[in-house]
């Protein structure tokens, strides 16, 4: 028997200031578009702003519905509206942010699992890292080099042959 290990590691920044001006302003946009979520049903709006290798920035937020599970995370939505308006352009950084009427917004999430499942299928289908740049309103920021580190022992295309 041997004991494999699995980690990686991940800056951590104080706040929003620490980080280099694009990535603050990518933050900055995840932040404000929270208000475009539609959350009637959890109070918990989530913001997702990605930037693409070739400089254009698209925003996802979460969209609910009365029927819950219909509802999609902003992540996702992101996604799809990444993959419709540009096709095969790989995704260099998202930041993702969110508010809550119920707690504040002081510390990073990070994505449910079936996004990071749909990101890691983003970066195997374009052949590149995206970078996760995770915060509240305010205070710490954590930077992931690659969402795929978020989901060890992944199922992928790989194994349908
Ligand atoms: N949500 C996201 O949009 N992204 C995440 O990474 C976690 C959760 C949404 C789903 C639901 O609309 C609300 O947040 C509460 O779970």
């Amino acid at each position: 028997m041997k004991e494999n290990k699995y980690e990686f590691s991940y800056e951590v920044f104080n706040d929003i200031s620490e980080l280099n001006e694009k990535d603050a302003w990518l933050l900055s946009e995840a932040r404000s578009v929270t208000k475009d979520a539609y959350a009637p049903y959890s109070n918990f709006q989530v913001g997702a702003v990605a930037i693409l290798a070739n400089g254009e920035v698209v925003a996802g937020t979460n969209q609910e519905n009365a029927s819950y599970p219909v509802g999609i995370c902003a992540e996702r939505v992101l996604l799809g509206s990444v993959a419709t308006l540009h096709p095969n352009v790989p995704v260099e950084t998202i930041a993702i942010s969110y508010t809550s009427d119920g707690m504040k917004s002081d510390h990073p999430i990070s994505p449910c699992g079936m996004c990071r499942q749909s990101l890691l299928e983003y970066e195997t289908r374009l052949h590149k890292p995206i970078r996760l740049i995770l915060s509240g309103q305010e205070g710490k920021v954590f930077v992931i080099k690659s969402a795929g580190l978020l989901l060890p022992f992944a199922f992928t295309n790989k194994e349908l042959g």
